[in-house]
């Protein structure tokens, strides 16, 4: 049995749906009030519980030899707060506490590119923590880092914006690059990385001499997409696409950006101080996963709208 927590979510819906199309069997760990009928609909054993509810997530453990936590709970309290890093870490231990006790043989955190338990961004500490902590209890376990996921930074930065005729706002100068990635390949590297054989061919075409090896070990995986992008490219993609110019306007790190919280704001300054370009042909050759274009994206969700 394979637990997907977090699976009321955006990578975690991909997640399950493709880990019951491949033919396995999935429990999906969802918060009250999320929608359960498409993962039932698809299959899924669901339980509803919260990430530190301790009695829930242990029971959701029976007979588990896999979990993949997509979970944020950093959004729990709706900012990037202390508490919501406290939060996040609390959820997190709980869920590797419990992992650790059902002797669970693998765990893959979805962590976040960048994460550090000592940064200042509230959720990179935050899953540096939850990191730094899988190690120290010894679980077997496959950390992904995705850089910015595609359907939620781009979206929010320029999709919105450029669709609505509106201008996009971009934060200092806007050419540093960043390896924005497809939802559906961060479920894809999880997906893989939670199934393929022990003993199969790593990221480096090499056998994997991570999770596959046995109690304690851990394999670090960044996950990016097919090409490292800056703002404004993200920016000519969506004008190629949509067929028409879109405006831009700039605003000095620390202003504030229309339609942007202002964590948000704060994390897209952090962005303009370095490239975060990610070198993914050897895993994705190894593991059969073909990265996804940004221009594969918009075609995609232009094709919805007009469909
Ligand atoms: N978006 C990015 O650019 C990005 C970049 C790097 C890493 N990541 C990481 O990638 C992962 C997947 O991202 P996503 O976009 O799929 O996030 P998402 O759509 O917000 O999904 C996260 C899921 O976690 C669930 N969750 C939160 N707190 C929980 C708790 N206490 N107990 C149980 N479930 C809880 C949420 O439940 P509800 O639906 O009930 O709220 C939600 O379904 C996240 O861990 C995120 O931090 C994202």
């Amino acid at each position: 049995m394979i637990l997907v927590v977090g699976a009321g979510g955006l990578v975690g819906g991909l997640v399950t749906r493709r880990l019951l199309r491949e033919g396995w069997p999935v429990r999906a760990l969802v918060r009250p009030g999320a929608d359960i009928g498409v993962l039932d609909a698809a299959g899924a054993e669901v339980v509803v519980g919260r990430l530190r509810d301790q009695t829930t997530v242990a029971e959701a453990m029976a007979d588990v030899g896999t979990v993949i936590t997509t979970a944020n709970s950093a959004l729990e309290s709706g900012a990037e707060t202390p508490e919501a890093t406290h939060l996040t870490v609390a959820g997190n231990r709980t869920l590797i506490d419990a992992a650790a006790a059902a002797g669970v043989d693998h765990l893959v955190f979805t962590s976040a590119y960048g994460a550090d338990p000592a940064s200042p961004v509230p959720f990179l500490a935050a899953k540096g923590q939850a990191e730094s902590y899988l190690l120290e209890r010894g679980l077997r376990h496959t950390v992904l880092a995705p850089d910015l996921v595609m359907e939620v930074w781009v979206a929010a930065v320029v999709g919105e914006p450029a669709r609505s005729g509106g201008a996009v706002t971009i934060v200092g100068r806007g050419d540093r690059r960043h390896a924005f990635v497809a939802a559906e390949d961060v479920a894809a590297y999880a997906v893989a990385a939670a199934t393929r054989a022990v003993g199969s061919a790593g990221p480096t075409g090499g056998p994997v001499t991570g999770p596959a090896d046995g109690p304690g070990e851990g394999y670090y995986l960044p996950v990016g997409g097919p090409e490292a992008l800056t703002w404004r490219e993200v920016v000519a993609i969506h004008e190629r696409v949509m067929g028409r110019p879109v405006r831009i306007r700039t605003v000095v790190p620390g202003e504030l950006v229309p339609g942007v919280p202002p964590h948000l704001a704060a994390t897209l300054a952090l962005l303009d101080t370095y490239d975060s370009a990610i070198e993914m042909d050897a895993v994705s050759a190894a593991w059969g996963i073909t990265p996804t274009p940004l221009e594969a994206i918009l075609r995609r969700q232009l094709d919805l709208v007009y469909s």
